[in-house]
């Protein structure tokens, strides 16, 4: 039986960050002290590039680090990716898998997100699956079946309360300053709580399901107060520590 939910606080860095970023990853890293450690996970998910060199420093403070993608098999010839096994050897302990900005401009489907959640689990390492609408779906009505699709499909059978967490990211509230209503983001969470309850018993109860897409140190106690939000998946805010924390001390 799963414990209560713990929340967890995760950063999306994307294609941003260079060495002179470290420093502000370290500030965060100083600034999860002790009451924030006692309401949150927390996880920052640079380019692969810094992986190694944050995790080092990550070590010492309790904060994670992870990938933003993985390859689903081991190692081989695949110009250009990055497997499971190399994030966890460059001291990784999560990977956001199937972001919607990978589903587009790399073509992703369930499917391929599925496989790479099973990579994930082959290294131990713990997979972020995100799904979300964009803004025609969700004005066509469908942004429930959309993202209920997306949770059957994307996610291999066998999870558990520790093996993944679920990102919800409406499309059209990334990067752009917009967010649904709090009745919206809850609907879609309890459709997505439904389905993994359905598929994994109480284990589904104890998933986290995290809201990301615009998420700012002004909008984040509202938004982490919605039933079945169990942390954020935060964009541009995470680049700045003093923003990063903020979010994280708003948690409930
Ligand atoms: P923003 O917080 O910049 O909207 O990005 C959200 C996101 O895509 C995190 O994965």
């Amino acid at each position: 039986m799963p414990g209560p939910r713990r929340t967890l606080i995760a950063g999306n860095w994307k294609m941003n960050g260079l060495k002179a970023q470290v420093p502000e990853f370290s500030a965060m890293a100083a600034g999860y002290d002790a009451t924030l450690q006692a309401k949150a996970d927390m996880l920052i998910c640079p380019p692969a590039t810094l992986l190694a060199r944050l995790a080092d420093i990550a070590a010492v403070t309790g904060v994670m680090v992870g990938g933003q993608d993985c390859h689903a098999l081991a190692s081989g010839a695949h110009t250009g990716d990055i497997s499971a096994e190399m994030l966890k050897d460059a001291g990784a302990s999560a990977v956001i898998l199937g972001h919607s900005e990978r589903r587009a401009d790399h073509r992703e489907g369930d499917a391929v997100v599925e496989a790479k959640v099973k990579a994930a689990w082959r290294t131990g390492l713990l997979p972020v699956v995100c799904v979300g609408e964009t803004l025609a779906e969700r004005e066509a009505g469908e942004a429930a079946n959309l993202v209920r699709r997306q949770v059957r499909q994307s996610v291999p059978d066998g999870a558990t309360a520790d093996t993944l967490v679920i990102a919800y990211e409406p499309i059209w509230a990334i990067g752009t300053g917009l967010i649904p209503s709090p009745e919206d983001v809850a609907e879609v969470h309890a459709t997505v709580r439904k389905v993994l309850v359905e598929r994994f018993g109480a284990e589904g109860n104890g998933i986290r399901i995290l809201y990301g897409g615009s998420v700012k140190p002004d909008n984040a106690a509202l938004l982490l107060s919605i039933p079945d939000v169990d942390g954020a998946l935060v964009g541009g805010a995470s680049l700045k520590a003093a923003d990063f924390l903020a979010i994280a001390r708003a948690a409930p």
